[in-house]
């Protein structure tokens, strides 16, 4: 049964930025997915992590989380007026599809908000959504991550350990050129009763030590599967801009995420922030078959895992 060990996880959105279909895009994969109909739609990229099932703390929030909150009977509020299970959100970075839905979530207050200091910054700074949603939810709380630091979640006997890697120092698009530490970080969940830990790293840009440390002592792994290709959207006319230039390491190829992730342990590994590019979406096609020969798979929205 769900919720008695903690560490609930469920995966509410597993597409990239623009969602499975994209509203203005009629790529190959978005036509077969248009044509399959809704049961193959995907929403954009985030988790629900809780430490007990009573208490949740979203992972990014997406443009869709009212939708995704309102698709979750665990996040279902009561028992008073406005009683909610939402405890806060923690981002793994400052991209919009990551942090547009902070502001969909002003009607409640009082929830904390976790962020690398970089992370803090931009969304105080250069996307000033931190300000805006203060003047809503004055009670919304900031605590900063630090990336080789732990915090905690959760009280008693029930607590997630969250640990957080940084992956990549590149600022999103909106802040310019610009680099800092912290940038984007990947987020290490562990159940401290039941020592099983997963990693959620829906923006990796190329393989390090350190990540690899993590989830070479991972149970389940939610890992970025942005990108089939390295020219992807070029080969497609959608864009000049590469897999490399977008810090998205692809899946496919020599040194793509598959041959890696293939030779790592833990017993689920999921992809998560797919775009709608990616040619593994279609279930009946070679790439997501080639996917499930290595032992992995696309993670879909709503598939809940318990650690
Ligand atoms: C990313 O995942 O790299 C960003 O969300 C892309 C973007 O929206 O520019
Ligand atoms: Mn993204
Ligand atoms: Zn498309």
């Amino acid at each position: 049964m769900l919720g008695v060990n903690g560490l609930l996880v469920r995966v509410l959105g597993s597409a990239a930025g623009g969602g499975v279909p994209q509203w203005n895009c009629n790529c190959p994969v978005c036509q077969k997915v248009r044509a399959g109909g809704p049961s193959l739609y995907r929403t954009q990229s985030a988790l629900a992590v809780s430490p007990d099932g009573q208490d949740w703390y979203l992972v990014n929030a997406s443009p869709d989380v009212r939708q995704q909150i309102l698709s979750c009977k665990w996040l279902e509020p009561g028992p008073g007026y406005r009683d909610t299970p939402l405890r806060g959100v923690i981002l793994t970075d400052a991209e919009l599809d990551h942090t547009l839905g902070l502001l969909s979530l002003r009607e409640g207050d009082g929830w904390c908000l976790y962020a690398t200091a970089a992370v803090h910054h931009q969304l105080t700074t250069r996307f000033p959504v931190l300000p805006v949603l203060h003047a809503y939810a004055p009670r919304v709380q900031y605590h900063e991550v630090v990336p080789g630091d732990a915090f905690t979640l959760g009280h008693g006997s029930a607590q997630i350990r969250v640990h957080a890697t940084e992956v990549s120092r590149r600022l999103p698009l909106y802040a310019g050129e610009a680099n800092a530490p912290g940038a984007v970080v990947a987020l290490t969940f562990e159940n401290i009763r039941t020592s099983r830990r997963l990693v959620y790293a829906p923006a990796v840009a190329a393989p390090s030590t350190a990540l690899h440390r993590e989830l070479a002592s991972a149970d389940c792994i939610l890992f970025d599967g942005t990108f089939w290709s390295e020219e992807e959207l070029v080969r497609l006319g959608i864009s000049s801009r590469t897999a490399a230039d977008m810090d998205h390491l692809p899946m496919a190829g020599p040194s793509g995420s598959a041959r890696w992730l293939e030779t790592l342990p833990a017993r689920i590994k999921l992809y998560v922030h797919v775009n709608n590019t990616n040619p593994a979406l279609d279930p009946a096609g070679p790439e997501r078959h080639w996917i499930r020969s290595a032992g992995l798979d696309l993670a879909e929205d709503g598939w809940e895992i318990e650690l």
